[in-house]
C-alpha cells in the first residue's frame, strides 16, 4: 500500500486517551546518548494531543511487565506520526533497552497521551521555555507546535546542557531561530570538552544570565523541565524575584525510579513492623477481586500493600503523574499525594492513584 493509499484523510482516525498499537517507523540517533523514535499506527490516525504530553509505554522485558512515561517531543502540527526522545539513563532499566533493541517494525502498545504540563491550557503571548537535558522534549513540542502553526507567541528557549555534545535538536533549534523572529534561542553548556569549541554561555543559568537573556522574564508564561536541581534552582530564582508561580509550570521526570520508591516504602513497612506497630494501628487492605487481603504499616501505600500480595498493578511514574496504577476504591478512605495523573471526575467515581495513595484506615480496592 502506497503511502498516498494508506493516509486517507476520510477514513483517519484521531487519537484519544486510551491504549493504542503503535508501530515504530523511525529511529533517529539525536546525540551519543538521546535517541528518538518516531511511531505511526497501522490503521491511519491523527495523532493530536497538547504539546507537552505524554505517553506510557507498556514493554515486556526479560518476561517481566514494566511500563515507563515518556513526553512526545513532537508536535501535533505533524499529526500522522508521532515521537519520543530517550536519553540512557546510566543503569537504567527500560530507556538502554529501548535504545538497544525498538527497532523500525516493531509494534508496542501505548497509553495516553495525558499530562497537565502542556502549552494549551495555559495560553499567553509570552512564554520562557526552561530545560535542562533531556528534560528539552516537553518544551521541544510546544515550541513546535507554536513555529508550526505561527503562533503569535513571543519565546525565548533557554536550554541547558552539559557540554555541546549533548546539546539535543541543536541544528533544528538554530534553523527556527534564523527563520522567525519570535524565537530567542539561548543555549547554556556546563563545561565544553578539548577540541569543543563553544561560544554561547557556559556555567548554570541563574539570576544574571536571566536577566540578560529575557530582561521582561517577569512578564512571561513559564514552563521549565529538566532534572530536580535544576528546577529547584529555577523556582528559588523565581520566587527571590517574587515571581507569580501561577504562571509556572513544571514537570518533573521523577527524581527516584519508582523501584526505589517502593523499595524504600517497603523497607519504612519492615521498619515499622519491627518497632511492633500496634495491632490498632495498622490497616487492613482488602482486595476484593482476589480475595487477598493485608494489613499494613501507616504510611505504605495500596500499590505497595498489593505488591507484598503479590498483585501487579501496573505502575510506570511512581509518583502520581502518569495515571497508569489507577485503581477502584469501594470502600475507606486515603491520603493521595497525586501530581494531576487523576481528572477530579475519576476522583469523585471513587478511583485512586495507588502508587501515591496511603490507607487512613481499612480500605477495600477492586483489584
Ligand atoms: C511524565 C514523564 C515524562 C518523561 N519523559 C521523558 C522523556 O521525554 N525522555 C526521557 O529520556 N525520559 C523521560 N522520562 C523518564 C522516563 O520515564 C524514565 O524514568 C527514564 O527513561 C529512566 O528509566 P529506566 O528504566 O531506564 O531507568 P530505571 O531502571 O528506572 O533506573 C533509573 C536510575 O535508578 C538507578 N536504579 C534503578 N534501580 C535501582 C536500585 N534498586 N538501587 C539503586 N539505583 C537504582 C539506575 O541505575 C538509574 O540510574 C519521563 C518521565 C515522566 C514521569
Ligand atoms: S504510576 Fe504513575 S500515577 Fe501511579
Amino acid at each position: 500500500m502506497t503511502t498516498n493509499t494508506f493516509l486517507n484523510p476520510v477514513t483517519t482516525q484521531t487519537w484519544s486517551n486510551g491504549r493504542h498499537l503503535v508501530r515504530c517507523v523511525k529511529a533517529i540517533q539525536e546525540t551519543w546518548d538521546v535517541r528518538t523514535f518516531c511511531f505511526m499506527a497501522d490503521q491511519p490516525m491523527v495523532f493530536f494531543f497538547k504539546p507537552g504530553q505524554f505517553v506510557t509505554l507498556e514493554l515486556e522485558i526479560d518476561g517481566q511487565p514494566i511500563m515507563r512515561s515518556y513526553t512526545i517531543s513532537s508536535s501535533p502540527s505533524v499529526p500522522y506520526s508521532f515521537s519520543i526522545t530517550i536519553k540512557r539513563v546510566p543503569g537504567g532499566k527500560v530507556s538502554n533497552w529501548l535504545h538497544d533493541n525498538l527497532k523500525e517494525g516493531d509494534v508496542l502498545p501505548v497509553h495516553g497521551p495525558v499530562g497537565l504540563f502542556n502549552a494549551i491550557d495555559f495560553p499567553a503571548d509570552k512564554v520562557l521555555f526552561l530545560s535542562g537535558g533531556v528534560g528539552i522534549t516537553p518544551v521541544m513540542s510546544m515550541a513546535r507546535w507554536f513555529f508550526d502553526t505561527n503562533g503569535n507567541v513571543d519565546m525565548v528557549f533557554v536550554h541547558s546542557a552539559r557540554a555541546p555534545k549533548d546539546i539535543i535538536y541543536h541544528r533544528e533549534l538554530r534553523h527556527m531561530a534564523s527563520r522567525i523572529e519570535n524565537f530567542k534561542l539561548h543555549l547554556i553548556c556546563e563545561k565544553y570538552e578539548i577540541g569543543e569549541t563553544w561560544s554561547g554561555y557556559r556555567g548554570y543559568l541563574n539570576q544574571r544570565m536571566l536577566e540578560l537573556i529575557a530582561p521582561d522574564f517577569m512578564e512571561r508564561e513559564i514552563f521549565c523541565c529538566g532534572p530536580t536541581p535544576y528546577m529547584h534552582a529555577i523556582k528559588r530564582l523565581l520566587e527571590a524575584n517574587g515571581f507569580d508561580m501561577q504562571r509556572y509550570h513544571e514537570e518533573a521526570f521523577g527524581p527516584t525510579p519508582p523501584e526505589i520508591r517502593a523499595e524504600v516504602t517497603e523497607h519504612a513497612a519492615e521498619a515499622a513492623e519491627a518497632a511492633e506497630v500496634p495491632a490498632a494501628d495498622l490497616n487492613l487492605v482488602n482486595f476484593s477481586g482476589t480475595g487477598k487481603s493485608i494489613r499494613v504499616a501507616p504510611g505504605e501505600t495500596v500499590h505497595a500493600a498489593a505488591a507484598k500480595l503479590g498483585l501487579h498493578i501496573p505502575k510506570a511514574c511512581g509518583m502520581g503523574i502518569c495515571g497508569t496504577c489507577k485503581v477502584m476504591k469501594t470502600a475507606g478512605e486515603v491520603s493521595m499525594e497525586h501530581n494531576g495523573g487523576i481528572t477530579d471526575e475519576d476522583v469523585a467515581e471513587g478511583y485512586i492513584l495507588s502508587c501515591c495513595s496511603v490507607p487512613r484506615g481499612d480500605v477495600t480496592i477492586d483489584y
